[in-house]
């Protein structure tokens, strides 16, 4: 879809489609969609009454224009309570008109601004991101296609002088939402195609056209440095693990180092701890936490932020097999913490236990953060659309969980209680990599500090959110690129802060 902006009254606005927005509890049309319903001679306004329109969120009603106005039709997507409405209310709106345009076969769709009381620049960005996130499929592997599809979207606004902070707000939104697509992307491929190798593949691509720094470690390379943790997971599988590191460097020299580690578990099947049919029916997505990784390092180069940002994923399938771990062996990380295995399905933390040691070590970052489909007790406690967050450094953490409000992508904070870390203790080891049912989410945050030591580190466990079995307002069912938008948010935040 192509995004772009014009500079002219709505009245003058073309397309298939021109989308408007109207607010609830609000007795008069705006004044550029009651110029609309004017030139309509009432036509507009009468059908929003027939049709019961009141503005409720992504509530949508529209005319056809007979000729009366350039656009052949006026459609009028609902934005909730104008003191209500923040960016993602403009996204949801967006992402619900451009999906009913599509479907009436519209492939020029022109758009007011939708809001006032936004600025020009993130109201822009909002748009663009809406209209791409919902209008997201993913048909690669069926023959029956959806034919329809919106070819552009132009931003109409009368005045010129916000040009330019339109155009920058839609070029980020296009960025941002392209960026949440391909980690969908590759949480939708399945775990035959995205094996470790593949995502390998995929950050030397990543690395050839944004030229950044690539390093993959191979399974003597880990041993070597005594991934302990990480290899014994990955010893199940016929799939050799990849242990991948992705640099951007900006120009000029003492920058601040952030690294991001996503898990890539490309498919979890728990191991000889194994899963149940259902347990595992969607368990491709265990390498989320990666996809989202490789879409932030892959759009760092077009943000050009001053900032050095590492991207460290560790990735293996988790199978049961001849060769695989045993519930009961001992493990050593990089960092000399041994672990006795006391189930093969908490497999997330020993590889996420390797990936932050190293980027502690061999990185030496200003700050740590790591996504992961970590734990199923994150979906009791928060359900499908919340994700949880857990800290060394609060700070860190304040700032990412305002850089994920203003994404629009939910996410709540969870204590890692000192007193839990009891829970974790073995016999015959430093540590158990799993602890009681009771805190799972935050027994597995515990277990994560101990290897991120002294660097701020916050986790960001997205079991629950990064896959959905239901179609939402910003996509389809399917991998949902969370973490992707809040991650790329932060870091521009993070430029800004120096
Ligand atoms: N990948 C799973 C966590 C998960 C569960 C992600 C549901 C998405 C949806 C993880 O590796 C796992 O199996 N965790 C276990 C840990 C347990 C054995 C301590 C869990 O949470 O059940
Ligand atoms: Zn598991
Ligand atoms: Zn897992």
């Amino acid at each position: 879809m192509k995004l772009s902006f014009v500079a002219r009254p709505l009245v003058e606005a073309d397309g298939d489609v021109l989308v408007v927005g109207g607010y609830a509890e609000e007795k008069r049309l705006s004044p550029p969609v009651a110029a609309l319903d004017r030139a309509l001679k009432g036509l507009l306004s009468e059908v929003l009454r027939t049709e019961k329109f009141v503005g409720k969120p992504e509530q949508i009603a529209y005319v056809h224009t007979a000729g009366r106005l350039p656009a052949r039709r006026v459609l009028v997507v609902g934005l909730g309570r104008r003191k209500e409405l923040d960016a993602e209310r403009v996204r949801r709106a967006v992402a619900a008109a451009v999906r009913r345009s599509r479907d009436l076969g519209a492939k020029v769709v022109s758009t007011a601004l939708l809001v006032d009381d936004l600025s020009p620049k993130v109201s822009a960005q909002a748009l663009a991101e809406g209209a791409l996130l919902g209008a997201y499929t993913f048909d690669r592997y069926k023959r029956e296609k959806n034919e329809k599809a919106v070819e552009e979207l132009r931003v109409v606004d009368p005045q010129r002088r916000q040009e330019a902070a339109i155009k920058n707000g839609l070029r980020l939104g296009e960025l941002f939402a392209g960026a949440a697509c391909f980690a969908r992307d590759l949480v939708n491929e399945p775990a035959n195609r995205v094996t470790p190798t593949h995502l390998a593949k995929v950050a030397a691509e990543i690395a050839k056209d944004g030229r950044l720094r690539l390093k993959v470690y191979e399974r003597a390379d880990c041993q070597k440095l005594g991934m302990g943790a990480y290899l014994g997971v990955a010893q199940g599988s016929q799939e050799p693990p990849k242990f991948i590191h992705l640099t951007y460097t900006p120009r000029g020299r003492g920058r601040r180092k952030i690294a991001i580690v996503g898990k890539g578990i490309t498919f979890d099947s728990g191991g000889l701890d194994l899963k149940t049919a259902d347990g595992m029916r969607t368990m491709k997505d265990d390498m989320s936490g990666a996809a989202a990784v490789l879409a932030i390092m892959r759009s760092l180069p077009a943000l050009a932020l001053p900032l050095e940002v590492h991207g460290i994923i560790a990735a293996t399938e988790n199978m049961p097999s001849g060769t695989a771990q045993r519930p009961g062996d001992i493990v050593r990380a990089m960092n000399g913490t041994t672990i006795e295995i006391g189930n093969t399905d908490a497999e997330g933390r020993l590889t996420l236990a390797d990936a932050l040691a190293y980027a502690a070590k061999e990185v030496e970052p200003q700050e740590l953060i790591d996504l992961a489909t970590l734990t199923a007790a994150v979906v009791v406690a928060l359900g499908n659309l919340c994700s949880g967050v857990m800290w060394s450094d609060k700070p860190l953490a304040d700032r990412v969980l305002a850089a994920a409000e203003a994404a629009g992508e939910r996410m709540w904070p969870l204590p890692l209680i000192d007193e839990y870390k009891e829970l974790l203790k073995s016999d015959v080891a430093d540590l158990n990599n799993v602890g009681p049912r009771g805190g799972g989410a935050l027994t597995a945050g515990i277990f994560l500090r101990e290897f991120a030591g002294s660097t701020p580190w916050v986790h960001l466990d997205i079991a629950g959110t990064a896959f959905s079995e239901k179609d939402l307002p910003l996509g389809p069912k399917g991998g949902t690129g969370v973490g992707v938008r809040t991650i790329l948010t932060y870091l521009m935040e993070e430029a800004r802060r120096r």
